[in-house]
């Protein structure tokens, strides 16, 4: 991203038109990643919930888009994953993070919203797990309660997730589940609508299943931003 005068030249006062996955001097994790995270949408978070030399985590990294956000704005962090990338991303169950109680300035984590993309072979992966099952939930819900140890009292995790709908299935509001389960935890900040310009479901293919099987198409993911109290 331009600087002018040490400040970003977009304040973080929004995410529309925020710049791609492209911005800055080094690139952003990898966006050929199934369910890649928009840099954009973490370096948002870290303009208004850290300063430089704080302290991040991402419980599930992915392809290292919160590592790389993070460096080029010279904060701390640590980027686990289940099924590591590449070398920087330690392999973990966020289920359990080997961090101290109250350590962390800020979590940022995007996680599965149930079975419909495959990350890794791993058998621990949350993914594989469909959201039609409370089991989904229960698991996250072990994600949630160790974010809210390691955070340090008054620091907010971000947490990105999607609802989901499938002809056989139908809608479950996913997103709206894990609200619930994370506001037994957290302090509610805000809640975001992350809308993406280049979905893949703006084809013509999924237009006519739409048609076919009486559903929206869906362009948006949730960004529930919560505070630790
Ligand atoms: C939506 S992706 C994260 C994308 C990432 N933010 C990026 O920009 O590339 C979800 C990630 O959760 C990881 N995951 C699933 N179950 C996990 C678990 N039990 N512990 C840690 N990571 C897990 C998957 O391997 C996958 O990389």
């Amino acid at each position: 991203m331009e600087r002018e005068n040490g400040k970003p030249a977009i304040e973080p006062t929004t995410l529309w038109d925020f710049p791609k996955q492209s911005y800055g001097k080094t690139p952003k994790g990898n966006w050929k990643f199934n369910g890649v995270t928009p840099a954009g949408v973490i370096w948002n978070m870290l303009q208004r919930y850290t300063k430089e030399s704080d302290i991040v985590i991402d419980p599930m990294c992915g392809s290292g888009t919160t590592i790389d956000v993070c460096k080029e704005e010279h904060r701390k962090v640590i980027g686990y994953d289940i099924a590591p990338t590449r070398p920087d991303i330690i392999q973990n169950d966020a289920r359990k993070i080997p961090l101290e109680n109250d350590s962390v300035d800020m979590v940022f984590i995007d996680s599965p919203y149930g079975d419909n993309v495959k990350y890794s072979d791993h058998p621990d992966c949350i993914g594989k797990i469909s959201a039609e099952k409370d089991e989904f939930y229960h698991e996250l819900e072990k994600v949630a309660k160790e974010i809210h140890r390691i955070l340090k009292k008054g620091k907010v995790v971000g947490w990105v997730i999607g609802d989901h709908w499938r002809s056989n299935s139908g809608f479950v509001p996913v997103g709206i589940t894990i609200y619930q389960m994370l506001a037994k935890y957290f302090e509610p900040v805000d809640i975001i609508c992350l809308t993406r310009k280049h979905q893949r479901s703006n084809t013509d293919i999924w237009k006519q299943r739409a048609v076919q099987h009486n559903f929206y198409l869906r362009g948006f993911k949730y960004l529930f931003i919560m505070r630790k109290c």
